[in-house]
């Protein structure tokens, strides 16, 4: 979106006729937090926008390129065009532009970013429920490595299908609702996928990332676990514990695997199924989202799903389950390449958010 608007203004007090004039060149206002930007002129009127866009695999630093000049995306039937506020960077979107998934990817160029909270700016002619004005967040890519969008949410506009959102939590800003749509998924079906359920315990292990500091909450108040315990290094062992976590391991100094206590489930982030499938108790089950795994754990791909949101949305509410996000951040749409700096040193905690838009 250009940074300048019409508007008429007076530099006066006095009669309308005599100060009000119309001038092309006004600065757009700029956001604060909990506010959101209105526009007189409806988007479909504009059709350029900035995006963060790649037109070949490789490192980030390398390939990814501000472009001020990218096509809005058309909008399909069952979708609706979001006007974004806040985006939030995923490891799935460094290893996509890796080429770690081009089998299955989708032609470049390719402008990243699953995350989006934004406001509805059009509707598709199938959209039931959303209407324009609509403040919602969600995870753009229902299959996340089968396919996923060209036009991601590292943009001012994105285009995505009404199952895949919900309406952002009201308690919740635009930076933390950003944050939560694929990683608080992947922890929910993660969850449910191991048979999860009150009174069980469970061991997560990569506590301190933007999986893991969800799965360790909805495990604790969503599920109604007995018991949770999670590793992580030494500095962040008081911060896991602030989630929920009643048993914190250092990772650095003790081997979870070789505790005397088990667990029910083990959620493994990190890809440590051989340690893992000795930390279950007998008849327990092993859930992890990267790494080679062996039976019974078993490996899954998250499905994006907004009645999953939709789900949770009461828990946010009270806030009872929390956005985690990263301290260095949120980072400027400017500093995306930063953000993703950030994120590739495997050290953020809890989701880098990129915000605000642009
Ligand atoms: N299959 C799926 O659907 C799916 C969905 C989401 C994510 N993923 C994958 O799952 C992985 C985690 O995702 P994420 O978003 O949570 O990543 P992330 O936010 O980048 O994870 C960073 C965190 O990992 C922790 N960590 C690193 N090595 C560790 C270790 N050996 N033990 C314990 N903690 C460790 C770090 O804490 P310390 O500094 O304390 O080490 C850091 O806080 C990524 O590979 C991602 O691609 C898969």
């Amino acid at each position: 979106m250009s940074s300048k608007m019409k508007a008429w203004i007076c530099n006066e007090y006095g009669n309308p006729a005599d100060v009000l004039q119309l001038n092309p060149d006004v600065a757009v206002p700029n956001l604060k937090e909990d506010q959101v930007l209105i526009s007189n002129s409806c988007a479909s009127s504009v059709s350029k926008m900035k995006a963060w866009v790649y037109d070949e695999y490789g490192n980030s630093q390398d390939i990814l390129k501000l472009d001020a000049d990218v096509p809005v995306p058309n909008l399909e039937e069952d979708q609706v065009l979001i006007k974004v506020v806040a985006a939030a960077l995923n490891p799935v979107d460094d290893k996509r532009m890796l080429g770690l998934f081009k089998l299955t990817d989708t032609p470049l160029p390719t402008v990243p970013g699953y995350d989006v909270a934004g406001v509805v700016e059009k509707v598709g002619s199938q959209v039931k429920n959303l209407k324009v004005g609509d403040e919602v967040y969600g995870d753009i890519n229902e299959k996340a490595l089968d396919h996923p969008k060209e036009n991601g949410s590292l943009a001012e506009y994105t285009a995505v299908e009404e199952k895949l959102l919900a309406l952002k939590p009201k308690v919740l800003s635009f930076t933390e609702a950003a944050s939560l749509p694929l990683a608080i998924e992947t922890a929910y079906q993660g969850l449910e996928r191991s048979g999860f359920s009150a009174g069980k315990s469970i061991l997560v292990l990569g506590g301190a990332g933007g999986v893991g500091t969800l799965v360790i909450q909805l495990a604790k108040y969503v599920f109604g676990a007995s018991k949770v315990a999670a590793t992580s290094s030494t500095g962040k062992l008081d911060f896991i514990k602030s989630l929920g976590t009643d048993l914190a391991i250092d990772y650095t100094k003790e081997n979870f695997e070789d505790l005397p206590e088990k667990f029910d489930v083990v959620f493994d982030t990190v890809g440590q199924c051989d340690k893992a499938l000795k930390a279950i108790k007998e008849g327990g089950n092993v859930v992890a989202i990267i790494g080679s795994v062996k039976p019974p754990a078993s490996l899954f791909v998250v499905t994006s799903n907004g009645s999953v949101l939709e789900k949770l949305n009461p828990y946010l509410e009270s806030g009872k389950v929390k956005a985690v996000l990263d301290p260095k951040g949120p980072f400027p749409f400017s500093h995306a390449v930063e953000a993703f700096s950030h994120l590739q040193t495997g050290r953020a905690i809890g989701k880098v958010v990129i915000h605000p838009i642009p």
